[in-house]
């Protein structure tokens, strides 16, 4: 039997890594821009630590996490990056370190979901949480640095969906209310939330079974349960980013599959791409009570997620262009040695270059140059070798000429990259 990848686990090959790379670099370039600093926590935690914070009830925690047992723990490969982040914050004690801290992370997640375009079973994420200020500026500046992002890469047809969700209080009138509005539905249910119903009936608006989402059409809508300081941060969100020229969808349907969520929810959604219904980007929102939890002080956080494999979809196709090349070939046996020295020379004054010590016709030598991407041939046969030198043909002009073996890596790296001075990065390679 041949063995594959494991069912909606995808491989990425060389040919797709430069526009991963291109993306990835962007990202932390505008993290970075906006003040955020990388942390990298375990691919693994504790399940305790995921069921508690995203919740026993959510379809993450019930259905969807790679979970297993070894050395007496019980162990889980992280879903998100959320729950691993203020783990670390708390364990950490970096609050006592600084009042407001902002982290970003790039990495591979974990859900056992039903495969699908934009959908899989490890995929990756980019993300951003901001630990230390309660108020709505945090919240709209979030939802402003997404947008900026989004657009730097090309990507249209946005829409931002924003709700609130409301604290304390006002979340166990909320849920009172919903509990009295589908009781009388229970029937026509599913399963999953029937059991749902008396334990956490926020979930049922999460549903996707056709059944609840016809139950849901008259629920009771959260934003008209917001009072007192709830409903002053969600207004000023909304008065923040009328500020910044940014018209929200107020979806009161949002609840996100998460339970940590207090007050402000958002979602930003495109229509470029052929996404379908996996057409989010990126989910977010405020969680005030996680950090306190989890043993820690009161903290206020929020935060967002990217799915990078639904941004590459959602992205034009520009690729990465590849760096000035030389290729350089050993046409005889006696060649290689000179052409071994000369790709290090090359490589330590910072120019890419491939090597091919495969001896066929110049012309397929040539074929091979231009599929690689390079703009100059080095080639060395045995006449060369004889007078030391090395002859050179740029791909671009089809011009040829003749070097000596001493001066080619200067002269080679000051055509290609306009100096000939050693690459300090590369000195070590020598
Ligand atoms: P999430 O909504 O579960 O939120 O995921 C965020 C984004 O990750 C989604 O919008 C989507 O682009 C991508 N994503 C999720 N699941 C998959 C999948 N199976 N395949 C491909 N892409 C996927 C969170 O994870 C929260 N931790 C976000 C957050 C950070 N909230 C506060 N801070």
């Amino acid at each position: 039997m041949q063995l594959t990848a494991v069912r909606g686990m995808n491989d990425i090959l060389p040919e797709e890594t430069a526009r991963w790379q291109h993306l990835e670099d962007a990202f932390r370039r505008a993290a970075e821009l906006h003040g955020f600093e990388e942390v990298r926590t375990p691919l693994i935690e504790q399940t305790a630590l995921f069921a508690r914070e995203i919740g026993e009830t959510t379809d993450v925690v019930e259905k969807e996490m790679y979970s297993f047992e070894r050395h007496g723990d019980r162990l889980t490969v992280r879903p998100e990056g959320t729950a691993s982040a203020a783990r670390a914050y708390v364990e950490h004690t970096v609050h006592a370190k600084q009042p407001v801290s902002r982290w970003y992370y790039l990495g591979p997640m974990f859900r056992g979901e039903r495969p699908a375009k934009g959908r899989y079973r490890q995929f990756h994420q980019a993300g951003c949480e901001h630990y230390g200020d309660a108020g709505p500026l945090c919240d709209a500046e979030m939802v402003s640095f997404l947008l900026g992002f989004l657009r730097s890469l090309g990507i249209d047809g946005l829409s931002v969906h924003v709700s609130s969700l409301g604290s304390g209080d006002t979340r166990v009138r909320f849920r009172e209310a919903l509990r009295a509005y589908f009781e009388p539905l229970r029937a026509t249910l599913s399963e999953d939330s029937q059991r749902r119903l008396e334990k956490n009936p926020l979930r049922i608006l999460d549903s996707k079974d056709p059944k609840d989402r016809q139950a849901a059409v008259g629920a009771p809508s959260i934003l008209d349960f917001l009072e007192g300081e709830d409903l002053a941060h969600w207004q000023g969100l909304l008065g923040h980013l009328a500020a910044l020229g940014i018209t929200p969808v107020i979806d009161a349907s949002l609840v996100r599959g998460l339970d940590y969520y207090t007050r402000t929810l958002f979602e930003i959604r495109t229509s470029s791409g052929d996404l379908g219904a996996q057409n989010t980007l990126v989910g977010g929102g405020r969680y005030d009570e996680m950090i306190g939890n989890l043993g820690g002080p009161k903290v206020p956080a929020i935060g967002f997620a990217l799915g990078l494999e639904r941004l590459l979809v959602a992205m034009p196709a520009a690729r990465k262009a590849r760096p000035p090349t030389c290729y350089v070939a050993a046409m005889v046996p006696e060649a290689e040695g000179a052409a071994l020295v000369l790709g290090r020379e090359l490589r330590a004054r910072g120019v890419r270059t491939v090597l091919d010590g495969r001896r066929a016709r110049f012309k397929t030598i040539q074929q091979r140059a231009e599929t690689a991407g390079a703009r100059l041939l080095a080639f060395i046969d045995a006449e060369q070798l004889g007078r030391a030198a090395v002859a050179v043909k740029d791909l671009a002009s089809r011009t040829q000429d003749e070097l000596s073996l001493a001066d080619a890596p200067a002269t080679l790296a000051e055509r290609l990259l306009g100096t000939s001075n050693a690459d300090p990065s590369a000195a070590g390679a020598r």
